[in-house]
């Protein structure tokens, strides 16, 4: 099946759809760019997000669907840095749901983000039962409490059963659990990428989200009790997870880290 369609009236022959593309796809023909014969498009559409005459489509990418630049604002360093430095992990919610529309948006987003050889394959697990979360509280406790690193998390482990204090999703009222085929290799690094960006654009929606680590060690047990609870479908892994809700304080300050460690050669 051909995947492009070139318009040989716009096309410049500028070649920037070949060498855009990352694996070797494309070649010039006489009439403009062409298919070579046993390639393989990754879908990453950048032959068409490039050409500056919309002369190239593709079918895995089609120019419909690609939105044009123009309509967004471009950050500059100074405010690219605070968009950054300001996402933090939030772990005090207001007793209030997030709406499935934003919910919605985070996952939207999330769904964007950089992915091995342009894999994707995550799906996601919106979780707006609180019945849900706490029961997931519970089954964490116990695991953790039986597990090699019981020492790293006695504190969780202390306010939950002293005080009754959600230590594990901290009170959100929503969490965001990515799941993928059992098989896919990239599965924890294309996760991680994903609720990266939704963390990045959780605040421009007034939200605010944590990383479930220990969630996260609970859920990749073989057989772990996550599975059946979240309705995991057969083939499929817990791959990450994050926690989401509305912030109930706001940072006067961004912070540091530890200092720059660098070598350049
Ligand atoms: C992979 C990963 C797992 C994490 N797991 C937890 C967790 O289980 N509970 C928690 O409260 N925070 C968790 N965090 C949040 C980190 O503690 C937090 O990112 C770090 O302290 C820096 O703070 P900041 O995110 O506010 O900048 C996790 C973060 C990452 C990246």
């Amino acid at each position: 099946m051909s995947l492009i369609t070139v318009s040989e009236e716009k096309c410049i022959k500028c070649e920037l759809c070949i060498k855009e593309c990352p694996v070797d796809f494309l070649k010039m023909g006489e009439k403009g760019p062409e298919e070579i014969v046993g390639a393989n498009c990754n879908q990453c559409g950048h032959c068409v997000a490039v050409c500056p005459t919309t002369a190239i489509d593709n079918k895995k990418s089609p120019l419909a669907q690609q939105v044009d630049l123009k309509e967004f604002p471009k950050l500059d360093e100074k405010q690219a840095e605070h968009f950054l430095r300001a996402r933090r992990s939030i772990r005090n919610y207001k007793n209030k749901s997030v709406p499935r529309e934003e919910l919605t948006k985070l996952v939207n987003i999330a769904r964007l983000a950089p992915t091995a050889g342009n894999s994707q394959g995550i799906s996601f697990v919106v979780v707006e039962n609180k019945q849900l979360i706490e029961k997931a509280t519970e089954i964490s406790i116990q695991m953790i409490e039986d597990s090699p690193f019981r020492d790293l998390v006695e504190a969780a482990i202390r306010s939950y059963r002293e005080d009754g204090v959600d230590s594990i999703f901290r009170g959100a009222p929503n969490l965001i659990i990515t799941i993928a085929d059992k098989d896919l290799r990239s599965a924890r690094d294309n996760s991680v990428s994903s609720l990266t960006y939704l963390e990045l654009y959780a605040p421009s929606l007034g939200l605010g989200s944590c990383w479930a680590g220990i969630f996260e060690y609970c859920a990749s047990i073989d057989n772990s009790p996550m599975l059946k609870l979240f309705n995991i479908p057969e083939g499929k892994k817990i791959t990450a997870a994050v926690m989401v809700g509305y912030p109930n304080y706001s940072y006067q300050r961004l912070v540091d880290r530890n200092p720059l460690d660098v070598i350049f050669l």
